[in-house]
């Protein structure tokens, strides 16, 4: 591998710089993206393995991140289990027959990821073929709660309030369709892994909805699930936003780094995690709509605040499709000129 930086951070060990790449990176805000938009639908892109694999390569070339993250969706994983997902333009994901009685969730599969999902591992292994291991390539899934709030709700929304009432109503049902989902994810990343991915992360994004109680309950002993079963095979990242909660936790997981979100300081997730296992995270995205030289001052009190070890410089969330590029590109550009 030429650039090292992510693998080095996450093993621990010291670097000249931390690494940096951004959450959503592969879409949304670059203009070539725009363009592949207008032409191709969204599961189009996802199930095209040389769509894919240009989307991927994108912020490589035109931001020049220290890592890769395959363009696909954490939702492929419900479709490849029998549950149909729409991408619908002003609403975004749409399921058209939620998961909310017992009926519903025995035609809920354990597919064949091979046969279902085989179009993602292509893309992985036509992608690592391009990158010629310029930098390292993060595979990803969803998390098996976040998965959940998708696939009882039937769509995006602020609370997951349907979702969240499936659980706390029928708990056994919730926990079936949570266990059944981990299984698949975890043949799915291992998978995904055989076909060249470096790195995983796992995307708790709405982990932060559930009381930390209740986090314990539904959604952190799946992940555990899947971070003991990728054990000895690459580095794992867990992102939960709002899960500052379960910082604790998490710091004894085996999960190599944790995602942090911009409403929780690095001091505190340091502090929480246990000091010890490396950081990723946490520029407000919204912050990036900031004039481009408070960009710079800020990503560098960012890093000194995290220290320049043990930590990848990240945005919270995912980036918003209103950032200017040249925006996006400061924030970059700020962590390479650090301590220069
Ligand atoms: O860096 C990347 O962009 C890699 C690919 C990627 C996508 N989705 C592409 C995408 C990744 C890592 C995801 C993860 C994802 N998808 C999450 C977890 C991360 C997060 O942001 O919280 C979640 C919750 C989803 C579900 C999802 N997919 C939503 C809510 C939406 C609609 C609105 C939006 O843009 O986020 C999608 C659609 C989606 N996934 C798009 C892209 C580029 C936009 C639709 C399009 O391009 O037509």
């Amino acid at each position: 591998m030429k650039n090292e930086l992510l693998l080095k951070a996450l093993k621990g060990e010291s670097v000249e710089r931390p690494p940096v790449w951004m959450m959503r990176q592969a879409g949304r805000y670059l203009p070539d993206f725009m363009k592949l938009k207008e032409k191709y639908d969204f599961f189009t892109r996802c199930q095209t393995p040389e769509l894919a694999t240009e989307i991927t390569l994108m912020p490589i070339d035109q931001m020049g991140v220290d890592a890769a993250i395959i363009f696909s969706d954490i939702l492929v994983v419900l479709q490849a289990m029998n549950i149909e997902v729409e991408m619908r333009d002003g609403i975004g994901p749409y399921l058209p027959h939620p998961i909310t009685n017992q009926s519903a969730l025995n035609q809920v599969l354990l597919p064949d990821v091979d046969d279902r999902l085989g179009y993602v591992f292509e893309a992985v292994r036509m992608t690592k073929k391009e990158l010629h291991d310029r930098v390292p390539l993060i595979g990803f899934a969803g998390a098996p709660w976040t998965l959940l709030c998708y696939a009882v709700q039937g769509q995006g929304s602020k609370n997951f309030d349907r979702a969240k009432a499936f659980c706390f109503q029928e708990p056994e049902m919730a926990k079936e369709l949570l266990q059944k989902i981990t299984t698949t994810t975890i043949a799915y990343l291992r998978a995904k892994i055989k076909a060249g991915a470096d790195v995983i992360q796992l995307f708790d994004s709405w982990g932060g909805l559930l009381s930390p109680t209740d986090y314990q309950e539904f959604s952190w002993p799946y992940l555990q699930q899947i971070i003991d079963a990728l054990s000895g095979t690459v580095p794992v990242i867990v992102f939960g936003k709002g899960c500052w909660f379960a910082l604790q936790e998490m710091g004894k997981s085996g999960a190599s780094a944790l995602g942090i979100d911009w409403t929780c300081s690095a001091r505190n997730a340091r502090y929480l995690s246990g000091g010890q296992i490396t950081l990723q995270g946490n520029f407000d995205p919204s912050r990036l709509l900031s004039p481009i030289p408070e960009i710079k001052t800020q990503v560098k009190q960012m890093i000194n605040a995290f220290g320049k070890d043990r930590y990848i410089v990240n945005l919270g969330h995912g980036i918003l499709p209103n950032i200017p590029v040249d925006h996006a590109k400061a924030f970059v550009d700020a962590v390479k000129e650090y301590g220069s």
